[in-house]
């Protein structure tokens, strides 16, 4: 995959230490991708470039920012996330819910913000925040009951940055995207989850790879179903 003056494409993903991110980088590594893998732990893997990002920490991503000044990124993978307390209203906890909005939905748009130069002089100029169907106002509690009220209302919130920020940035040609990874084997997902983390991840390069400005303000799914908001 080529990206701008033929230089290889270049793919920055956030949480990618381990589950969903670390699976993806791993595969877009293998793809013959530059793989900028970002997180508070460990290294992805080989060949991948690491790079330390808290996104719950805006000095963090102006940090990134800096260190990745003047570099074309095509693909920004807003994919780190923390689920939060999932017993209801009950347990809600002020702290808790704040931290996951911190997280879910705040990172993405500062993440996004700070790296646009990077992403308007690339090729391909896409923007992939990796939501939840839990967050579906339409479909979220249709077979799913958990309490969750932080993680849904984080993910309903990063919808609409998806939709905004595909309304601001369509004239610089920057396609945003919220995608739904199915319920995956990860520590998030636990072990009772459905789907495997390499098919998640393949299936959300499927979408993300062929993404283009026709697309932008869209939900899809891993297995490429368009997911109602
Ligand atoms: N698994 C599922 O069934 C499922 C379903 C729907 C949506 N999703 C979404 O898919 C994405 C990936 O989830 P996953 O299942 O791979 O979860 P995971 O296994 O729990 O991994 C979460 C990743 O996010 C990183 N992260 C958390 N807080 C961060 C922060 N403040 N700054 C930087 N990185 C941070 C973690 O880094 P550390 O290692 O440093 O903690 C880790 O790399 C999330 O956005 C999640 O909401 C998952």
């Amino acid at each position: 995959m080529a990206g701008r003056d033929n230089q290889p494409a270049t793919v920055l993903i956030t949480g990618a230490s381990r589950g969903l991110g670390r699976a993806m980088a791993q595969q877009y590594a293998a793809a013959g991708w530059r793989v900028i893998a970002c997180g508070r732990g460990p290294s992805a893997g080989d060949g991948i470039v690491q790079e330390t990002l808290d996104v719950a920490d805006p000095v963090s991503i102006l940090d990134l920012a800096r260190r990745l000044d003047g570099m074309p990124i095509d693909m920004l993978i807003n994919n780190a996330g923390i689920r939060g307390d999932t017993g209801g209203l009950q347990t809600l906890a002020t702290d808790d819910f704040l931290e996951v909005m911190r997280i879910n939905t705040l990172g993405p748009l500062l993440v996004t913000r700070a790296l646009l130069p990077n992403l308007l002089s690339s090729q391909r100029k896409i923007v992939a925040n990796i939501s939840s169907r839990a967050g579906s106002i339409a479909e979220g509690t249709l077979d799913d009951d958990d309490g969750d009220y932080a993680y849904r209302c984080s993910k309903a919130a990063l919808n609409m940055a998806t939709v905004k920020l595909a309304q601001d940035l369509r004239a610089d040609g920057v396609t945003v995207l919220s995608l739904h990874p199915g319920w995956v084997k990860t520590d998030m997902g636990g072990d009772e989850a459905v789907v495997p983390v390499a098919d998640s991840a393949s299936g959300l390069r499927r979408i993300i790879d062929s993404a283009t400005l026709a697309d932008t303000g869209s939900f899809r799914a891993f297995d490429g179903r368009t997911v109602s908001w």
